[in-house]
Parts: structure tokens; C-alpha cells; sequence
């Protein structure tokens, strides 16, 4: 399950930092403390490739890693920063809106977007709004309900039955997470389908 190698590339905080496009790249998108980083780091099983934290807005900048898998071609894995973390400063705030947004809108080699929500939360405005605007721009988005470790299994099923009615999919969304590493082979099928 775990990636062949798995490396840093580089960091953005504005468009001009974006690399110049190569592999194809996926992004892995969530409010912030939902577990993006640590997701990454299990997904490809290098510890602390990612930088995580307990204190939300850990990551501020768009992060590139470049993937080989087991099976089949590199691509990027992008860490996004998080949104709706309120102690962040609003001029902050502010400013990574259009920084995630441009790189969303206008980044031909991105293949899709996994959004993370937190199992225990489900989809609340920001994630709907999310959703709404990457079909407004063209971008797949993949919904995965995370940390779904701290979800007793009886209460799995049913959280990933209202997250598909809230946003209107027409699947189940994946359930996994980075502690446990429950429905992590089906992430990285997901995730080798859209590279
Ligand atoms: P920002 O960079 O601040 O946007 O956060 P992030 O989304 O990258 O979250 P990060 O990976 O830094 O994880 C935040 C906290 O959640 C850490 O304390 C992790 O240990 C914890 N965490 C991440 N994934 C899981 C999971 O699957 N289960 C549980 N129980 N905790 C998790
Ligand atoms: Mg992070």
C-alpha cells in the first residue's frame, strides 16, 4: 500500500512559487486539523514527510510531494492549507482564500481534489460551499470522511449515508484514517485512478 519513495518538492505561498507543471497532481484539500498532512503521511508510509500539528493552521503554504507507487507512473500529492480554522487571523485568512483558489481554478495538471471531513462533524457550510464551487470550476472532487477511528463502527455506515444525501453524490464517500489506516487501499485506488 505504501508509495515506492515519496519526497518533498516544494513550497508555495504565492502563485509565482507554484513549479512549473509536471506530473499530474492531486490535492488534498479540509478544514484545517482535519488531517490532511497526517493522510499524506500515511498514504505514502513516510512519517513526518508532512508537517502535522495539534495546533490548527499548522500548514500554511501549498506543499508539493512527488509519489512513485508501487504500481504505476509518479504524479504530485499537493497539501493544501486548511480553511475555517477562526483563530486564524482574517487578513490571513484572507490571503490564502485566493492563493487555494488560484491554484484550484487554474492548475491544468490537477486531477482531482480529496476533501477531507471529519467523520465526528460531517459536512458543515464551508465543506457545501467547497463542493460547490470546485463543479462550478471543472475539478473532481473525491469526499472522504476521515478520523473515522474515533467513530464507533455502528455509527460508520450511517455518517457516510448523510454526508452522500448533504451533498448530493451519487456514491458513498470513502471512510478512513490516518491513525487506524482503515480504507486506506481503497484511497489509493481512488487516488491511482485519477493520476
Ligand atoms: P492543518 O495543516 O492545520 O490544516 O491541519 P491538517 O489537516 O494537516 O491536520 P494534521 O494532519 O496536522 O492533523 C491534525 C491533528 O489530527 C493531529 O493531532 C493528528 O494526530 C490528528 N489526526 C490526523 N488524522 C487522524 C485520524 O485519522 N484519526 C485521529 N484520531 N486523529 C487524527
Ligand atoms: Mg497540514
Amino acid at each position: 500500500m505504501k508509495a515506492k519513495s515519496a519526497e518533498f518538492i516544494t513550497s508555495a505561498v504565492r502563485p509565482a512559487q507554484f513549479p512549473a507543471p509536471g506530473l499530474p497532481e492531486v490535492a488534498i484539500a479540509g478544514r484545517s486539523n482535519v488531517g490532511k498532512s497526517s493522510l499524506i503521511n500515511t498514504l505514502v508510509g513516510v512519517v513526518g514527510l508532512a508537517r502535522t500539528s495539534n495546533t490548527p493552521g499548522r500548514t500554511r503554504l501549498l506543499n508539493w510531494f512527488r509519489v512513485v507507487p508501487q504500481k504505476g507512473p509518479p504524479f504530485a500529492l499537493v497539501d493544501l492549507p486548511g480553511y475555517g480554522y477562526a483563530r486564524v487571523p482574517k487578513d490571513m485568512r484572507s490571503s490564502w482564500r485566493p492563493l487555494i483558489e488560484s491554484y484550484l481554478s487554474d492548475r491544468d495538471v490537477l486531477r482531482g481534489v480529496i476533501c477531507l471531513i471529519d467523520a465526528r462533524r460531517g459536512a458543515q457550510n464551508e465543506e457545501i460551499e467547497l463542493f460547490e464551487w470546485l463543479e462550478q470550476v471543472g475539478v473532481r472532487a473525491i469526499p472522504v470522511l476521515t478520523k473515522i477511528d474515533k467513530l464507533a463502527k455502528s455509527k460508520r455506515k450511517p455518517a457516510g449515508a448523510a454526508l452522500k444525501r448533504q451533498l448530493g453524490l451519487s456514491r458513498s464517500p470513502l471512510l478512513c484514517s490516518a491513525h487506524s489506516k482503515e480504507g486506506l487501499a481503497d484511497l489509493w485506488r481512488t487516488v491511482s485512478g485519477l493520476v
